[in-house]
């Protein structure tokens, strides 16, 4: 009787099974790769090339241990010394503010905990602008957290929510410095910011790691974001906006008015810019109207502080010097004056049904951050 070993068997087994089905490998494995490249390639398309890193991160669970027990140690002084009631703050104004930002948490976790099967389903990309120290490049559309490595500060950062503001205080606590101000060209600034500063995706870190973090998203009114939105990238400086007239304007317009010819001038309407957005599929949106639930994933991320633009003054002052210990607070821009009235006169253009769809386009962001959408349907 001839002996065969176990191994031998196996190998004959699966080369046979080879022969007879390299088709049908052929086709497992053409899945398997195009599974990886679309997992990997996360929400934004096109993906900017090499931007999967698998570091995650240089500091380890113990090092972010270590700093996140100076930051309480930090706080702790901080309150000792400066938060003896004063005319910003007295107890009376701490405890309503308090309440506000504890229902705000206890508001998101309690949407989160009613959709999460759902959400947990998303693809993610995991990526940083920085590894090993260097910098690479990675999009504003997929790195959205802003890092302070230091005084362990995660922030997601949304466009046209005290953006400048924002970037020029993470700037000055991480000591880093920019040729242009934000005053010399605002631009160039972003530009730079965007390099200088340490950015990743919201899910690069583990739990594990992430949980040593001070996690803060800022958000305002869905709807005043697209005006806003609507007001810097279609009627703002014609020549500063290519990029938004060849990607998204000129061929939502040909469309929508059935011409093949534009004028030099010709800028969409606001009903037309709703409709753009209904018309185009949620992962194709630019970075300055994806939803916040998908920018920052907050049923994933569960966020320390929410804060909101329409009471940015107090919750900035609230959870940078009260809540993290640091000695200033970004400094908060002129809004420029996007007033409920002007979201108002804009959405006035807009027939209610095409609302209602824009409203489930964004139910997510409305329900999680507690906006309301009724006096838009009236
Ligand atoms: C706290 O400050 C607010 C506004 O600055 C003021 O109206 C209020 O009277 C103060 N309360 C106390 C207890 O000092
Ligand atoms: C930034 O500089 C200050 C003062 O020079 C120093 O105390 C602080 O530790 C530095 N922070 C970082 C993140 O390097
Ligand atoms: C501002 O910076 C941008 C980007 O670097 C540059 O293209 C532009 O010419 C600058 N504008 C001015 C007024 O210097």
């Amino acid at each position: 009787m001839k002996l065969t070993s176990p191994n031998v068997q196996l190998s004959a087994a699966l080369k046979s099974a080879c022969s007879t089905s390299r088709a049908h490998l052929f086709l497992i494995a053409f899945i398997v790769v195009v599974t990886c490249c679309f997992y990997f390639s996360g929400n934004s398309l096109p993906s900017p090339t090499g931007l999967f890193v698998k570091d995650r991160g240089s500091q380890t669970v113990s090092d972010l241990r270590q700093l996140s027990g100076q930051r309480v140690e930090k706080k702790g002084n901080v309150l000792q010394q400066h938060w003896k009631p004063d005319n910003a703050f007295n107890d009376s104004i701490l405890q309503v503010l308090e309440k506000r930002y504890a229902e705000r948490l206890r508001r998101a976790e309690k949407v989160c905990s009613q959709q999460e099967p759902a959400l947990k389903n998303r693809f993610w990309s995991i990526a940083s602008n920085e590894v090993d120290g260097k910098p690479r490049a990675c999009s504003t559309r997929q790195c959205t957290i802003l890092l302070d490595k230091t005084n362990l500060i995660y922030y997601c950062f949304v466009q046209k929510v005290a953006s400048t503001a924002i970037k020029t205080y993470f700037l000055k606590i991480t000591n880093k410095t920019t040729a242009h101000s934000a005053h010399d060209n605002v631009t160039a600034f972003h530009i730079e910011a965007n390099d200088a500063i340490t950015r990743i995706s919201p899910m690069f870190y583990s739990r594990q790691k992430r949980q040593h973090f001070y996690k803060i998203i800022f958000v305002r009114h869905p709807f005043a974001r697209l005006v806003s939105a609507y007001e810097n990238k279609v009627l703002g400086p014609r020549d500063k906006l290519s990029f938004f007239f060849n990607n998204y304007w000129d061929k939502a317009m040909k469309k929508y008015r059935g011409v093949e010819q534009l004028d030099s001038d010709a800028r969409p309407t606001f009903e037309e810019f709703v409709r753009y957005l209904l018309d185009t599929p949620v992962y194709k949106y630019d970075s300055h109207w994806v939803p916040y639930t998908k920018r920052c994933q907050p049923c994933l991320v569960h966020y320390d502080f929410i804060g909101k633009l329409e009471t940015a003054e107090q919750d900035f002052h609230y959870v940078f010097q009260h809540e993290l210990g640091l000695t200033e607070t970004p400094a908060v821009e002129n809004r420029g004056a996007t007033t409920g009235d002007k979201v108002m006169f804009y959405f006035r253009q807009v027939p209610k049904s095409e609302i209602l769809r824009l409203y489930y386009t964004y139910k997510m962001d409305f329900d999680i951050f507690g906006y309301e959408v009724n006096d838009f349907l009236k």
